[in-house]
């Protein structure tokens, strides 16, 4: 069973999502990986935080883009309902791209950076993400992904194919057709996507690899195991590598 895990947003229904403790939950959880949503303040900071829009995650006004890093900082995350009750207070603090990459190089899981850049277009963002990962030394330890398949394009020139993935929430058809086309070897797409007859060996076949998202229902869980996708993207990755050693 070479299907791996991936802690989405990290195992982000023990800690708030995207937090450095929900990174530890994944590592400590055993995840293969983790994935993580990265954007840009202001003055320049890559950060790492899912909604462009600080509403539902701080309660605050405003975009990310629109903060400074500092203006960040003074923010408190809001646990979500799912979060479990006695972690809602344990970090509440948004992490800079850089903490996120200093924990996991101590590791030798996966991180999947997925580029946030399909509302705002983050000018330069491919560059300053691939300069930061560098500068850390875990260009082996990577994958970028985005909804923005122009991004993945530029990013596979700087990158390399093999690091770069592209998102889909569509059923999609002959993906590797597409993917050759942007320059990318993996497929990051919905789960609905699963239901396309013989997508995933069909991928295989063509050298590319699917990782899909997400998947958290245990009937979900096993569709993506017994498809034997290469990854299994899940906010809940304790279950998700119980259920695989089932099987
Ligand atoms: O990487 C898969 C998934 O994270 C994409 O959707 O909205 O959770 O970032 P979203
Ligand atoms: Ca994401």
């Amino acid at each position: 069973m070479h299907t791996t895990i991936w802690a989405h947003r990290g195992s982000s229904h023990q800690y708030i999502e995207n937090t450095l403790a929900a990174f530890k939950q994944a590592i400590d959880d055993g995840s293969d990986g983790i994935e993580l949503d990265v954007q840009r303040t202001k003055d320049g900071k890559l950060v790492v935080i899912h909604d462009e829009n600080l509403k539902r995650l701080t309660g605050d006004t405003g975009f990310v883009w629109e903060k400074t890093w500092k203006e960040l900082q003074q923010l408190s995350l809001k646990p979500s309902k799912i979060v479990s009750a006695s972690n809602k207070s344990i970090d509440t603090a948004i992490p800079s791209l850089e903490a996120v990459l200093q924990l996991m190089k101590e590791t030798h899981l996966t991180v999947n950076i997925e580029l946030k850049n399909s509302i705002q277009f983050y000018t330069g963002m491919e560059e300053e993400v691939w300069a930061c990962v560098q500068s850390f030394g875990m260009a082996d330890q990577v994958l970028f992904s985005s909804f923005n398949h122009q991004s993945m394009h530029h990013m596979s020139a700087l990158a390399g194919v093999d690091r770069c993935a592209i998102l889909t929430s569509d059923i999609h058809y002959e993906p590797w057709n597409y993917a050759e086309a942007i320059g990318v070897k993996s497929i990051h797409p919905a789960l609905n996507s699963l239901q396309q007859r013989n997508l995933v060996q069909n991928c295989h076949e063509k050298g590319l690899k699917v990782h899909v998202w997400t998947a958290d229902e245990e009937a979900h869980i096993y569709a993506g195991l017994l498809l034997e996708v290469d990854a299994i993207i899940t906010n809940v990755p304790k279950k998700a590598i119980a259920l695989k050693k089932q099987i």
